[in-house]
């Protein structure tokens, strides 16, 4: 067993559950580095909406750790990802964060790629070079009703239970006939861990997001993950009216924890994450007959969160660039034939959603450089407001634990 390791299982070992973790969890390079390897090197993570590759040859970059990764639609219309690595001598082959292309030209030696990956063209290679066997090396790629993801493993886990278990909450939001209307990214000088216990917690709601708070309800059973399944009557009301619309919105969470899935009220009837409580687009995205459905809230660790609505969509995707340092990419869904300036403007659309990613960027710096201190210490999560920070704190516990046994296992 190496030192890295060892350092890692006795701080395993000193958790006190129901407790922030120690602070080499959320500044060490060494753990961040076990963080890629054990979670984001393994798992499904969350791209892009498929709707953003809107046509052949539309691609993004997306930068995983050590890894680059290029998400493209082919010519057959379906997506792919592969390394962003020429297969001569290695060159970054898209240096552009998004675009579209005819074909993948490696800028080094103009060695050329189709978009199903295929090594099309590559100059004096001599008589026994074979083409077949420098096509581009793909990563793993699925769709789950309009949700792109990818996996960096040789092997990934099981895709199919979550793509069948959100798949009908989210058929009714239409996204194949989405269009991304906005999108930014903003980087948050805090670790990646620190970003998704702020997310899971509505704790800060009230203190921090005047906008969100019009329409979002502060109470702890939306936001949390009610580990013994019972909802105040006012959630139950919620569920069964959908449901009886044939609106799949019961609560659901993965066995192991890692996503969770419940279409929840928002305040007062509110229609959506507008400054009136008002739908914010009037060609709505979707099927749902109801304008104050709420919000279909969908986690997925360690990648992405998400809020559909009867009118939009929004997704999120969190990247770890360093053990202080992670990148959040906000998408706007609307209808593909929603037009901008009649049926929706987008200072009314995205303000709620702009205005909270930045005050939350706010808090999880604060909240950084509080535990950069020699003084910081482990600190109770509230068994009231804070069960989904800590069921987040217990499912990736339980997945460097596994990792770190597996390792020791091999070691020995
Ligand atoms: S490294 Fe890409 S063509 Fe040479
Ligand atoms: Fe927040």
């Amino acid at each position: 067993m190496n030192g890295q390791s060892q350092k890692l299982e006795v701080l395993l070992s000193e958790h006190k559950s129901g407790y922030s973790l120690a602070q080499p969890f959320y500044t060490c390079p060494e753990i961040f580095t076990a963080d890629l390897d054990a979670i984001f090197y393994q798992d499904w993570l969350f791209a892009l909406p498929a709707c953003q590759l809107n046509k052949a040859g539309a691609y993004e970059r997306i930068k995983i750790g050590a890894y680059d990764v290029i998400v493209i639609r082919g010519t057959d219309g379906g997506i792919k990802a592969f390394h962003n690595t020429c297969r001569h001598r290695g060159s970054t082959l898209c240096s552009a964060e998004k675009g579209r292309v005819a074909n993948l030209t490696c800028p080094y030696h103009q060695w050329t790629y189709g978009l199903d990956g295929a090594l099309l063209w590559a100059r004096d290679m001599g008589d026994d070079f074979d083409p077949e066997q420098h096509a581009l090396k793909t990563v793993h790629c699925r769709e789950a009703a309009g949700l792109v993801y990818i996996c960096l493993a040789d092997t990934p886990p099981d895709f199919d239970e979550f793509s069948r278990s959100v798949s009908p909450y989210l058929e009714v939001h239409d996204l194949s006939n989405a269009k991304v209307a906005h999108q930014t990214t903003i980087i948050e000088e805090g670790n990646w861990k620190l970003v998704w216990e702020n997310n899971r917690e509505c704790y800060h709601c009230a203190g921090n997001h005047p906008d969100l708070c019009r329409t979002y309800p502060e109470d702890p059973s939306i936001t949390g993950v009610s580990a013994d399944g019972v909802f105040p009557a006012m959630v139950e009301t919620h569920f069964n009216r959908m449901e009886d619309a044939q609106i799949p919105s019961r609560f659901h969470m993965s066995d192991c924890g890692q996503f969770r899935i419940a279409r929840m009220p928002l305040l007062d009837g509110a229609q959506s994450y507008t400054v009136d409580g008002k739908i914010a687009v009037r060609k709505r995205l979707g099927r749902i007959p109801y304008l104050d459905a709420g919000t279909l809230l969908l986690f997925n660790y360690p990648s992405t969160w998400n809020h559909f609505l009867s009118d939009h969509s929004i997704t999120f995707r969190v990247t770890p660039i360093s053990p202080t340092q992670s990148a959040v990419t906000t998408s706007w869904l609307v209808h593909k034939d929603a037009v901008e300036g009649q049926d929706y403007t987008l200072e009314n659309l995205s303000r709620v959603w702009t205005n909270t990613n930045a005050e939350d960027k706010r808090v999880v710096e604060n909240n950084q450089s509080g535990i950069n201190s020699p003084a910081y210490a482990p600190g109770p999560y509230s068994p009231l407001h804070e069960d989904g920070v800590l069921q987040f704190v217990d499912w990736y516990l339980t997945k460097v634990r596994a990792a770190t046994s597996d390792n020791s296992v091999a070691a020995e």
